[in-house]
């Protein structure tokens, strides 16, 4: 008996350990993991995760931006975080003379580093579960919009106090789990930030759109901040007299090594998970949503490629577009492949199943069935939208219209909004893409749905190709002298322009005929599932639930791990400098490498130069640039993507397949010092070993 019981408890364990590396946890709740994280390897305790007594990691992370993580990792405010996610600001600061994301940019000392307007970043002072204040007042008589304003009341006053208390404070009330919880979020925020290092994008956009999402990949995806204050280190907006700030904590870089089976956790702020929806909802993604979107994806990139291959100029236009467009479609790739492997639909049915058996007697009685209901009614309508954004809306010329319409109504010059259109638009790929956008809505979206604007354009004209090229030779809107010339009293000859014409009926139809429906029926989701969400925590009363991501900071912990994308192939963990050697094309835009590192690699004895690991942490985008960090909490790497046949995770961890991809941050010393040529910033830096 006693055996059997051990037998079990054992089975228990391993059945929870091979999920185990899946979650995204509060850092002020990580006490109830520390015992699995402790049991992996991990060799701190919580409270050097997560104080609010003392210094603690969680001090040396920030949100960098809105959609990125970063790091400390010195007492002088210096911060790591992602080439892509710097990629914005070192633009800004590029031009011809000085072009600071082909070449690189390196600060020799503090004067030469750039300041970014507009970029901040934000520590999390402390995080509190606020729940019964936020529904202090609340009773059950209440309805939906009585609970949301009064939600609303009580967190207005919850952030006012918060921010009250000391210089350059902000703060949010959050819901998790779909508003079963609350969560009051206190940041500081630094508004003068200023760039002290970029690779050349040979190094840190290297492998470019076909390694992105990929193994093996090789890309120095890095760049260097550094944080300033005022005098007393508080945040202060850009002055000359700030000094660089110091951190209440930053890491200890690593430079003994890795290797498969190491201990590894990411501290960062994850941007958006599904981790709790319904059979319906993941089917929608996976049959119906993924499908379409990648194909109208392809369609686009296909034109793209098309005019980019053959003009230079074009192709510089269009790379970053282009990257964009093709960010997504390959995400969504992998996303629908994985959700189709692990058979996730029938699992959850499945799981639906036992649930609706489990709820007959209690409260979650309907609550399934209701949300079926609901999602029914909301799928073409939801549908419609999707294919909305996905063609007409990605037409170039209508947003150009629409943004010099807005312009002038709010009493703008146009200037800025028209010379950046221009700079980066070539007309034959948005005719292009027109006829193909335009085609591609009028076959699939149902007759009842579509636009009575575009069936009148239809029978005008009696084709898309016909309406393109009126539309094209009639629109003020190519013309770019033209457009330069717009004054606020020319806004009506705009308003009767047939791009804006086109923008605006395409946009009311959504505002009348779908956005109020869609409005009407996510409501009623969102109600439905803070029920089935309760409903799933009190229908498996011992699993621990991690909160789906939403920006705010998690910890994920998990091993460096290889992985087996297919029968026969087996991806090692980690890649080396000989393998950008190896991919190094002078030919080929994605895979010519500055001639500095041929050169170095010639002398010999970088052959093993670790450059990315993979490792089982489980992150989503928004953990661009967040620490990777070894058992001691020491700085081993910079996490940037992830594998592409894993991206489900967002909706569904597979502990076999999902793997996160990190810069190894001894490739990152290895520019600063032999690229860069700017050894110096090493010396602020403080080395475990
Ligand atoms: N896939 C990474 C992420 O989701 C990197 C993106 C960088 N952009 C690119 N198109 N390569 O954000
Ligand atoms: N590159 C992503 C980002 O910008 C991270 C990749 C992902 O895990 O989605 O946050």
């Amino acid at each position: 008996m006693k055996k059997l019981f051990s037998l079990i408890v054992l089975l228990i364990v391993v059945s929870q350990s091979l999920k185990a590396d899946e979650g995204m946890w509060l850092p002020a709740l990580i006490s109830q993991r520390i015992g699995d994280m402790q049991a992996k390897g991990f060799k701190l305790t919580a409270e050097d995760i997560y104080s609010i007594n003392k210094a603690s990691l969680k001090d040396a992370v920030v949100l960098f931006g809105s959609g990125c993580t970063g790091e400390l990792v010195s007492d002088q405010g210096l911060l790591f975080t992602n080439h892509h996610c710097g990629y914005g600001y070192i633009q800004r600061h590029s031009s011809v003379e000085h072009d600071y994301l082909r070449d690189g940019f390196w600060a020799m000392n503090s004067s030469e580093e750039l300041p970014n307007n507009g970029l901040t970043v934000s520590f999390l002072e402390y995080m509190e579960d606020v729940t019964d204040k936020v529904l202090s007042g609340y009773n059950s008589s209440m309805n939906e919009k009585q609970r949301d304003s009064l939600i609303k009341v009580n967190s207005n006053r919850l952030t006012k106090q918060a921010i009250a208390k000391g210089k350059g404070l902000n703060a949010n009330v959050e819901a998790l789990f779909y508003g079963n919880q609350y969560f009051l979020f206190v940041f500081k925020v630094f508004r003068d930030v200023r760039l002290v290092g970029a690779p050349p994008s040979s190094i840190g956009k290297f492998g470019g759109d076909t390694d992105n999402w990929m193994w093996p990949r090789h890309t120095g995806d890095f760049s260097i901040f550094r944080i300033y204050a005022d005098k007393n280190n508080e945040p202060a907006a850009y002055s000359k007299d700030n000094v660089p700030y110091k951190p209440k904590k930053f890491f200890k870089i690593s430079r003994s090594g890795i290797k498969e089976g190491d201990f590894t956790f990411v501290y960062g702020c994850p941007g958006s998970t599904k981790e709790y929806v319904t059979s319906d909802e993941v089917s929608y993604i996976a049959n119906i949503s993924d499908p379409k979107k990648i194909a109208l994806r392809s369609q686009r990139l296909d034109i793209q490629k098309k005019y980019m291959s053959k003009d230079q100029a074009v192709r510089i236009q269009y790379s970053s577009k282009n990257a964009s467009v093709a960010n997504a479609w390959k995400k969504w790739q992998g996303e629908e492949k994985g959700i189709k492997k692990m058979k996730t639909i029938d699992s959850k049915k499945e799981y639906e199943k036992r649930f609706k058996e489990w709820a007959l007697g209690n409260r979650y009685n309907g609550v399934l069935e209701k949300l079926e209901k609901l999602y029914a009614e909301i799928k073409p309508y939801f549908f419609a939208y999707e294919y909305y954004t996905e063609t007409i809306r990605t037409i170039e010329l209508l947003q150009l219209a629409s943004n010099v319409a807005t312009s002038l109504k709010n009493k703008r010059g146009v200037e800025t909004v028209v010379e950046n259109f221009f700079k980066d638009y070539y007309q034959p790929i948005d005719e292009e893409i027109f006829v193909a956008m335009v085609n591609s809505f009028n076959n699939n979206i149902d007759e009842e749905f579509k636009p009575q604007f575009l069936k009148d354009k239809l029978s005008e004209y009696g084709s898309v190709e016909k309406w393109k090229d009126n539309l094209f030779s009639n629109s003020l809107f190519i013309n770019k002298e033209k457009v330069l010339t717009l004054k606020e009293k020319d806004l009506d000859v705009v308003l009767k322009d047939p791009a804006y014409e086109m923008f605006e009926a395409f946009q009311s139809w959504y505002n009348e005929t779908l956005r109020p429906t869609i409005n009407r029926l996510n409501s009623e989701i969102r109600v439905a599932y803070r029920d089935y969400m309760q409903g799933q925590m009190d229908f498996e009363k011992n699993k621990q639930f991690y909160p789906d991501a939403n920006l705010t900071l998690r910890v994920a912990y998990g091993n460096i791990k290889g992985y087996s994308p297919a029968d026969a192939i087996y991806y090692k963990p980690i890649s080396t400098l000989k393998g950008i050697i190896e991919k190094d094309n002078p030919d080929i835009f994605d895979y010519n490498i500055p001639q500095k590192l041929r050169d170095i690699y010639a002398k010999g004895g970088y052959e093993e130069q670790p450059v990315c690991f993979l490792a089982t942490n489980h992150t989503t985008g928004g953990n661009s640039g967040s620490p990777v960090l070894d058992a001691n909490g020491n700085l081993i790497g910079i996490n940037f993507d992830r594998v592409w046949e894993g991206t489900m995770s967002d909706i569904v961890y597979d502990p076999e397949i999902c793997r996160n991809i990190s810069l190894d941050v001894r490739y990152v010393l290895f520019n600063i010092e032999h690229i860069g040529g700017a050894g110096y910033l090493l010396k602020e830096m403080v080395f475990a070993d």
